[in-house]
């Protein structure tokens, strides 16, 4: 049995909420879902009369699918909202729609919303614990978690792996909360790619992609947020900064956190080959989210998981 009693925050803002037991915590957990997730036989541990609501202000699938299927798996009851269908259009703010939705008594909140920082504001004004499921260029930390959890469970950890990070970094949450939680942990990585899209907060450097033990983790171009300016054109990009499989061979591993934009960041040869880590990833989201939404519901009262 695993005490998660043990596990600090009361929600999932950012990596900053999780200290380094916290995570190893979150992983034990995260093994015993993906575990059980893969025998039938085995009955998860439920939050029945947990109800969730998941607030997505920008559009999503992976995320959104990822929460739905977890917070199912644990029984909970879910509601979606869509901004699309929803009294924003009439002029009502997100203040007011969480209010709201606060007011009808509900157990847990996922958010994603494009502005940076909108679950950390709405966090200050409700006691409903709020988890991030994307917020603007800030974070977006089950993504993070996923990913390096499929790393270790990989076994990509060990022999002197070492990771390249690649891509719109300056616009990445997901580098938001990979950075944070590889600095929490010590985990060494490079970063290559146009000055332009980077984070000033990164050292600069330029390793070779054909390197040993290279693990590719490269970045969508996000053209919702990239001003024309920092790169000339998606051709460009890709001729000179795109993972293509010919320069790479197939030797190395390759993650990235989708969506995923074919033939600007990544070729469909390395996206689509045998090292290719994308739905490995995806797969993992949803036992990490299960694990996270099972250890905010504990906190609320319900039964531990044995
Ligand atoms: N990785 C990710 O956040 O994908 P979605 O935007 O589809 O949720």
């Amino acid at each position: 049995m695993i005490d998660h009693k043990q596990f600090k925050p009361n929600q999932l803002i950012s990596i900053d909420d999780l200290d380094l037991e916290d995570i190893v915590i979150l992983y034990k957990i995260t093994q015993e879902f993906k575990k059980i997730l893969k025998n039938p036989d085995v009955k998860v541990p439920d939050i029945k009369g947990v109800t969730i609501a998941n607030l997505f202000f920008e559009d999503s699938t992976r995320t959104r699918v990822s929460f739905e299927v977890a917070e199912k798996r644990l029984a909970a009851e879910i509601v979606n909202f869509n901004s699309v269908s929803s009294s924003i259009n009439k002029g009502e703010t997100i203040l007011d729609t969480v209010k709201n939705i606060v007011a009808m008594k509900v157990d847990l909140i996922v958010v994603r919303d494009p502005h940076s920082g909108t679950p950390a504001f709405l966090s200050k004004l409700t006691s409903v614990p709020i988890i991030n499921a994307g917020d603007g260029t800030n974070e977006h930390p089950t993504q993070a978690l996923a990913d390096l959890f499929t790393l270790w469970d990989k076994g990509l950890n060990e022999n002197n792996s070492k990771i390249l990070l690649t891509g719109d970094v300056l616009h990445s949450r997901v580098a938001g909360s990979s950075i944070k939680l590889w600095n929490k942990i010590g985990m060494p990585f490079q970063l290559s790619g146009p000055k332009t899209i980077r984070r000033k907060t990164c050292k600069e450097n330029n390793p070779q992609e054909t390197q040993e033990n290279l693990i590719i983790y490269t970045l969508r171009i996000q053209n919702e947020r990239l001003k024309k300016e920092l790169i000339p054109s998606k051709d460009e990009y890709h001729f000179y900064h795109g993972i293509k499989f010919e320069k790479t061979n197939g030797k190395n591993w390759i993650m990235h956190p989708g969506p995923i934009n074919r033939g600007v960041e990544i070729d469909s040869k390395s996206a689509d080959s045998k090292k290719s880590l994308v739905l490995a990833q995806v797969e993992i989201g949803v036992a990490l989210r299960m694990a996270v939404i099972y250890l905010l519901a504990k906190k609320r009262g319900a039964k531990p998981l044995s």
